[in-house]
């Protein structure tokens, strides 16, 4: 396993299902892990539908072991969802912690619609917490939509389901607590997004390509952070 260290960072490249448990104690587990939904179809529209081949490439549409995330390791989390996986995913969250809410991101810039299907404009991730973990921030805060882009062109570090800084700040205002652990972290947004809200990072990732994007990333905001200071 590699492991980086940078400022209020700490990066692993390793499989999160081996190195999570290992972690101990989070304040939150804010995750994005694969979805799980059908990735085939689409008619005439998949040609536009960019990064699907990718998606089904690096198995991004099938699903995650749901025991990663564990009430025992952390006060609060965090969990993207495809609208598939609700019903799935509700029951465990709903057995694991105190309380949950269903949060949405509405996309300015929804795919286009796939045939015989509802237009892709929402996503969802569940906050759960229990006791002495619920939402912080502001009444805007305390939204539980918020509107963004989908990255684009170089905004999407060449990784097709990069989620946006605006969600990610929102995200991080909300959680309770300095530390955060994000076991399948991707290019870094959740680890960029901490930094930048002042908080303790720790991130996983199997995909030695998008561990590296992370580390540039996560680095950058170390490093401006550490210059506003
Ligand atoms: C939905 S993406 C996360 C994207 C991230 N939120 C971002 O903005 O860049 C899920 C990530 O989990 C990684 N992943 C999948 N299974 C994993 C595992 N068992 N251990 C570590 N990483 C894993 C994938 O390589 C992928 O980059």
């Amino acid at each position: 396993m590699t492991t980086v260290v940078m400022g209020a960072a700490t990066l692993h490249l390793g499989d999160a299902y081996k190195i999570r448990p290992t972690l101990g104690w989070f304040d939150a587990d804010v995750m994005d892990p694969p979805y799980e939904f059908r990735a085939e179809g689409g008619g005439h529209y998949r040609q536009s539908r960019k990064g699907m081949a990718q998606i089904v490439a690096e198995k991004l549409s099938d699903g995650f072991d749901h025991s990663v995330l564990n009430p025992l390791l952390c006060g609060g989390a965090i969990v993207f969802c495809h609208n598939d996986q609700l019903p799935k995913l509700l029951p465990y969250i709903d057995g694991s912690f105190e309380r949950q809410a269903v949060c949405t991101w509405r996309k300015s810039n929804p795919q286009p619609v796939a045939n015989k299907h509802y237009r892709p404009v929402m996503e969802f991730y569940v906050h759960a917490w229990n006791r002495g973990f619920h939402p912080r921030g502001t009444l805007e805060d305390l939204d539980r939509q918020v509107e963004a882009y989908s990255p684009r062109g170089k905004q999407k570090f060449g990784h097709p389901t990069v989620k946006p800084d605006k969600v990610m700040a929102k995200i991080l205002r909300n959680v309770a607590g300095e530390t955060v652990c994000d076991p399948f972290m991707g290019t870094g947004s959740t680890g960029v997004a901490a930094i930048r809200a002042g908080k303790r990072f720790t991130g996983i990732e199997h995909n030695p390509q998008h561990f590296a994007t992370a580390v540039d990333r996560i680095t950058a905001a170390v490093e401006a952070a550490r210059e506003a200071a």
